[in-house]
């Protein structure tokens, strides 16, 4: 079975998203580790309420970004972690843990990227006045969610729509698409090819 740690910074509605697949069987895959860079979280009390051991320190009591991640990577490679999902986890990675994991993990996104790349993919939507955005899963490389893409689904701006009311609809779209696209890894479909990813029936 495939086994993943999710990383998350906030409330963590996708991690919960995951842990209930996996609880109820529609996600065939085993979840091993939350970390998250905010002890106080909300993403820790689900994780705990989930049985899911916690890797919940803040980076600015290491040395630097690299020991942080050295440490989150020793302790991957011993729980022997075969896909990262970044899931509301709000910091860049470094070459650390990118570049053994490249293919090997994958981030959600809130818009059609490479559209509104960032931390706030859905205030700029609104801001810009795009009629369409959505939600974007992708593996992770070196940049700012610019890795190759598994799957995207399109969601309607309506004309009355504030920030917390078009959120709430992509993160319904969110909860759905994250697990899906996990199980299709899990079930060995995705393929890779430089920046073409295909997903296999
Ligand atoms: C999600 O909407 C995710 O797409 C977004 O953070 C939210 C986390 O929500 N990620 C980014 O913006 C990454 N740049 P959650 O903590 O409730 O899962």
């Amino acid at each position: 079975k495939l086994r993943i740690a999710v990383f998350a910074s906030g409330s963590g509605s996708n991690f919960q998203a995951i842990s209930d697949a996996v609880h109820n069987g529609t996600l065939d895959a085993d979840l091993q580790l939350l970390v998250c860079d905010r002890p106080q979280a909300q993403v820790v009390q689900r994780a705990k309420q989930a049985d899911v051991p916690v890797f919940a320190f803040l980076p600015k009591t290491y040395s630097g970004r690299e020991a942080y991640e050295s440490e989150i990577l020793t302790l991957l490679n011993e729980k022997e972690i075969d896909l990262i999902v970044l899931a509301g986890y709000m910091r860049i990675l470094t070459p650390v843990l990118v570049e053994p994991f490249y293919g090997r993990m994958i981030n959600i996104h809130p818009s059609l990227l490479p559209a509104f790349p960032g931390v706030r993919g859905i205030a700029q939507a609104l801001e810009y006045g795009v009629k369409m955005t959505g939600v974007t899963v992708h593996y992770v490389d070196g940049g700012l969610d610019s890795g190759p893409i598994i799957a995207q689904r399109a969601v309607d701006v309506q004309e009355d729509d504030t920030e917390d009311s078009l959120a709430e609809r992509i993160h319904a779209v969110e909860h759905e698409l994250l697990p899906l696209a996990i199980g299709w890894i899990a079930a060995g479909r995705v393929k890779l090819d430089g920046r073409r990813v295909t997903v296999s029936s």
